[in-house]
């Protein structure tokens, strides 16, 4: 007989200690039991960006405490549990350490199965935590340390269509922010004030717009607004336009390769309700979550985002794509070790570096 099945889920591969217990109901839907996530911002923002042996103390003080929560909030004892879940890469070694040896040793104490999870499928699959989805959907990953077109064909089961080739988006927005003294964290500072200015003031470049398929590509980008912030300096109205001008630019970018990702998806699967999935920290941005659902519909595609909760970095995810490996019987053994790189496709080119071709 089917049983519910649950999970706990652990989460530290960058300056988010984090911890949660996700069911999943007989119908295959997700119930989040708890989610807890313990954001280092303000210990990282005099320095405007991460620091990873910081980030890793923090963990090791902190994660006792929030994996505590997360069982005491989902009333459960770790005896009632199915299975442990942790985040295994990709991220810092150091940080992801943490998280991967308390779950190994919570699953091995308890004799509980135990799943590695790479931090990209937990975000891939994130949106199933608030919607049911069919297998295969057209992933659209914007976060911190990535930028992917991907066919998600199941669990375990990716093909790559198209990466950045430079910076990733997120780290687009935390630069950009930073250029324009616009704090910390930044893209959500580059959204506040992006509200208040001018996005048709500058005619910002468009990187590797009209070739290498849906690739993508945000350094020349980035040069750019650095160009530009260094003659406007204080002029606040300025800075704001800037702000509205880079969103704006990441908006028409990702429109124009979208559009290029949906002719190369419906090559895939032809079936009539393709449905693309948006994912990662950035998917939180309003205004690119508004025009990426209105060029979906246009396309035929059924848009769905990420709940807000679960853009960022959490453990909820993480749980989730552990119940779904275990379903798969798709289980690691406690000799694991942590992988700062870690493609979901490997077959995938490396498109970073000297020498590449477009
Ligand atoms: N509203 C927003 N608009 C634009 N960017 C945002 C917004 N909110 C968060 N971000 C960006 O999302 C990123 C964080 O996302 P996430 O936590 O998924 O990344 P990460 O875990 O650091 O990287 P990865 O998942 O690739 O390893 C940061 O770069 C942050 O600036
Ligand atoms: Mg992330």
């Amino acid at each position: 007989m089917r049983k519910k099945l649950i999970f706990l889920g652990i989460e530290t591969s960058c300056d988010e200690t984090a911890a949660s217990i996700v069911q999943e109901n007989l119908d295959g839907s997700a119930k989040v039991l708890s989610s807890i996530v313990s954001s280092q911002v303000k210990e990282h923002k005099k320095f405007g960006g991460v620091v990873p042996e910081l980030a890793a103390r923090s963990h090791i003080e902190n994660i006792d405490f929030i994996i505590s929560r997360a069982l005491k909030d989902a009333r459960i004892k770790l005896e009632k549990i199915d299975g442990v879940a942790a985040t295994a890469g990709p991220g810092l070694i150091v940080c992801l350490t943490v998280g991967l040896n308390v779950g190994k040793a919570l699953a091995g104490f308890s004799k509980k199965p135990f799943v590695a999870v790479n931090h990209l499928e937990g975000h891939a699959l994130s949106p199933a935590l608030s919607n049911k989805i069919k297998f295969p959907y057209l992933l659209l990953l914007i976060s911190g340390g990535h930028t992917q077109f991907l066919i998600v064909k199941d669990v375990d089961d990716y093909k790559q269509l198209g990466t950045t080739i430079d910076d990733a988006l997120g780290e687009a927005f935390d630069k950009t922010a930073k250029m324009l003294n616009l704090g910390y964290p930044g893209g959500p500072a580059v959204e506040k004030f992006a509200k208040q200015g001018d996005k048709n003031f500058y005619k910002l470049p468009e990187p590797i717009i009209n070739k290498a398929g849906c690739n993508l590509s945000f350094a020349g980008l980035k040069t750019a607004v650095l160009i530009q912030s260094k003659k406007i300096k204080e002029n606040k109205k300025l800075r704001l336009n800037l702000a509205a001008s880079f969103q704006e630019t990441i908006i028409k970018i990702l429109n124009k390769k979208t559009k290029v990702a949906f002719s190369e998806f419906k090559k895939f699967s032809n079936k009539k309700n393709n449905v693309f999935v948006v994912a990662g920290g950035v998917a939180a941005n309003q205004s690119i979550r508004k025009s990426l659902e209105e060029l979906s519909k246009k396309n035929n595609f059924k848009p769905i985002f990420s709940d807000l909760k679960f853009c960022g970095d959490n453990a909820a995810m993480i749980a989730w794509a552990g119940i779904q490996r275990f379903k798969r019987k798709l289980l690691n053994d406690l000799n694991v070790e942590p992988k700062s790189r870690w493609p979901l496709d490997k077959s995938a080119p490396y498109m970073k570096g000297p020498g590449l071709k477009l």
